[in-house]
């Protein structure tokens, strides 16, 4: 099956009350251990790319890695640039095979975020690829700029419908509490689901995008913990608050933290068992093993898309 875009993913999301899970893939391991997953429990899949992650691997390196896992899966899967925030980075990704990109204008006026997701709309449609646009700011770390709490903004419910009617966007990415990394919630967390409700009121059949929705799973913090790291304080979001999510308008849930924490707790924990070894692939592959193991659990137990393939 050659690659998709998700528009048949989240039409069927959508009606079928469930989320397609979206992961950020860096290297070979990451994207065996998602699509290893996905393949057992016949899920549909976005791999999603950052700039970050295509100057660290090069894009033809990582399109040939998720050409294999097409061939060795057979599922359905749709490539995404997260965070595309220049029309040329857009451009460039489809024209070298994306069959999604993300235009994030959320950091512009609404004018000028208008006018940059029109214009990405306008080429990437004209070439067959889908694109997701983003009303209002996340709260956190996001590019590797500081954003503080205060600074967040959620998204206007009453923006939404003149910003897709005037960009033609496929997906609209919110913001009603999450942020990206570690580091989500101070107290009590807590989200926006009366914003999500209205947003889906306005925008009725329209699929909506959660970023920053790792849930900072604790057994991995604590195994990062207990072998050397410091991470006081990590908290992610509780996976109820996802699965409701899912039931609602949301049909992509962004994870990228969890894989990183997964990983790196698994190789942590092998170097302090292991100090002698110095061979990749002994500490790869349990480390490909455990997010394996992280992405089935949420496909299955959080996402609810296992058998949608
Ligand atoms: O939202 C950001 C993603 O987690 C990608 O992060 O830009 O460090 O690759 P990155
Ligand atoms: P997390 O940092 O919560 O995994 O969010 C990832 C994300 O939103 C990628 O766009
Ligand atoms: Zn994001």
């Amino acid at each position: 099956m050659p690659l998709v875009t998700t528009k048949e993913m989240f039409k069927k999301a959508y009606e079928g009350g469930y989320a397609i899970g979206a992961f950020n893939v860096n290297n070979m391991e990451i994207v065996q251990g998602i699509t290893e997953a996905a393949k057992e429990v016949k899920a549909p899949l976005i791999l999603q790319v950052s700039a970050g992650a295509r100057k660290y691997a090069n894009h033809t390196y990582l399109m040939k890695l998720i050409e294999a896992a097409l061939i060795e899966t057979g599922l359905p899967i749709c490539v995404h640039l997260d965070h595309g925030d220049t029309y040329e980075l857009c451009k460039s990704c489809v024209d070298g095979g994306f069959t999604s990109v993300m235009i994030d204008g959320s950091h512009y006026p609404f004018e000028e975020n208008i006018r940059l997701t029109r214009q990405v709309c306008d080429y990437a449609h004209e070439k067959g690829a889908v694109v997701e646009g983003e009303l209002g700011k996340l709260a956190g770390i996001e590019d590797a700029v500081n954003v503080s709490d205060k600074d967040a903004a959620f998204t206007d419910p009453g923006q939404v419908e003149e910003f897709v009617k005037r960009t033609g966007v496929d997906s609209l990415a919110i913001a009603i509490g999450t942020s990206h990394g570690a580091f989500k919630f101070k107290g009590e967390p807590r989200l926006r689901f009366d914003i999500l409700e209205e947003v889906q009121k306005r925008l009725p059949g329209f699929p909506i995008v959660l970023h920053g929705a790792s849930s900072v799973i604790p057994e991995f913090v604590e195994m990062i913990n207990k072998f050397g790291g410091n991470m006081p304080g990590a908290q992610g979001v509780p996976e109820a608050m996802l699965r409701k999510a899912a039931a609602m308008a949301v049909c992509k849930i962004n994870i990228d933290s969890d894989l990183r924490l997964a990983m790196t707790a698994s190789i942590r924990k092998y170097f302090a068992e292991n100090p002698s070894h110095f061979d990749p692939r002994q500490y790869l592959s349990p480390a490909r093993a455990a997010i394996k193991e992280l992405v089935k659990n949420k496909l299955v137990n959080v996402l609810g898309c296992d058998g949608k393939a």
